[in-house]
C-alpha cells in the first residue's frame, strides 16, 4: 500500500473534504499529523482514526508565526514529513454590485498566503524524506473567473499558479500535486443557494484525492465531466468567455 507508515500531514482535516481524507489516508496506512482550528473535531477524527494519527497539531493558517511554530513541533517529534497536503481553506460569495475589498484581502489570506506559509515551513521537513510529496488544495474555479466568485476564484487561481511554479522548481526531488475538485458536499458548499452539478461526497472524493497522491499527478480534478469543460471555457477568447459566462445559470 502506498500511504503505509508514510509521515502526513494534512490541514483542514476537522470538516470536510480534509475530515474524509484523513479517514481515507488512515485507512490507506498513513500516519497523520492532522490540524484545523477545532480541536474537538480534530480529537473526534483522532478517535475514528485509531492508531493512524500520530499527532494533533491545531493552528490558524493565516498566522505565518503559528504554522512555523507547528513546523517545529513536527521537526522536534519526527524530524522530517514525507507528505504535506495543504487542504485547509474557505470560500465567500460577493456580487459585482455591491464591490468591496474586503472579500478579497480574506480569500487570498485563508486560501493563497496560508499556503505559502505552510510551503515554507514545510520544506525542510520534506528534504529530510526519501520520496517527499507537496500537495494543496486549489479548485476548478481556479481555471477561470467566475461569477458570484471572484475573491475565491482569483485566490484559487492564485494557489494554482503558484503549485505548478512550485512543481518544476522542486522537480525531481520533491513532487508537486495540485488538487481541483468540483462540487463536493461540505459546510463549505451547504451555503450554496444555487444547483450544483455533479456534486459528490467528501468520502469519494477524497478515494479520487488518494489515488491521485498515491500516483503523483500533477493535477488531479474531477469530475472530469466539469473539470474538463471548464478548462476548454478558460481556454476560449476573451470576449466569448465573457458573453458565455455571463449567461450562466451556475455562480460559484
Ligand atoms: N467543497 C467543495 O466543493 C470544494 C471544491 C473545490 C475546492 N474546495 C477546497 O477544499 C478545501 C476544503 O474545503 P471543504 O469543502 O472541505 O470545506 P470545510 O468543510 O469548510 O473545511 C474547511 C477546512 O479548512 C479549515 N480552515 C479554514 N480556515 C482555517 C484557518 N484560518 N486556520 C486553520 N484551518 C482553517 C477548517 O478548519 P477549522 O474550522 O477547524 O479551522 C476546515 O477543516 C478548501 O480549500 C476548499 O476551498 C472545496
Amino acid at each position: 500500500m502506498y500511504f503505509q507508515d508514510k509521515l502526513i500531514w494534512l490541514t483542514g482535516a476537522s470538516s470536510g473534504i480534509g475530515f474524509a481524507l484523513a479517514k481515507e489516508l488512515a485507512k490507506r496506512g498513513g500516519r497523520l499529523i492532522i490540524s484545523g482550528r477545532n480541536q474537538e473535531a480534530l480529537q473526534r477524527l483522532q478517535q475514528e482514526c485509531a492508531d493512524q494519527v500520530v499527532m494533533v497539531l491545531p493552528f490558524d493558517i493565516t498566522d505565518q508565526a503559528a504554522t512555523l511554530v507547528a513546523a517545529a513541533q513536527i521537526q522536534q517529534r519526527f524530524g522530517h514529513l514525507d507528505i504535506a497536503i495543504f487542504n485547509a481553506g474557505a470560500s465567500q460569495h460577493t456580487s459585482g454590485n455591491t464591490f468591496e475589498v474586503e472579500p478579497y484581502l480574506n480569500m487570498m489570506q485563508v486560501n493563497y498566503y496560508s499556503m505559502v506559509y505552510g510551503v515554507a515551513a514545510a520544506l525542510p521537513l520534506l528534504r529530510q524524506s526519501v520520496c517527499p510529496q507537496l500537495v494543496g488544495m486549489a479548485s476548478i474555479a481556479s481555471y477561470t473567473g467566475l461569477p458570484g466568485g471572484s475573491p475565491y476564484t482569483a485566490a484559487k487561481a492564485a494557489v494554482r499558479n503558484f503549485l505548478q511554479a512550485m512543481a518544476v522548481e522542486l522537480y525531481p526531488t520533491i513532487r508537486v500535486s495540485i488538487i481541483c475538485p468540483g462540487f463536493v458536499a461540505t459546510p463549505l458548499t451547504a451555503k450554496n443557494k444555487f444547483k450544483m452539478p455533479l456534486i459528490m461526497t467528501p468520502e469519494k472524493a477524497a478515494e479520487i484525492i488518494a489515488d491521485g497522491v498515491a500516483k503523483k499527478r500533477g493535477e488531479i480534478h474531477f469530475p472530469k465531466r466539469i473539470s474538463l469543460v471548464l478548462k476548454c471555457v478558460a481556454s476560449l477568447p476573451a470576449n466569448l468567455k465573457t458573453r458565455l459566462l455571463a449567461r450562466t445559470i451556475v455562480k460559484i
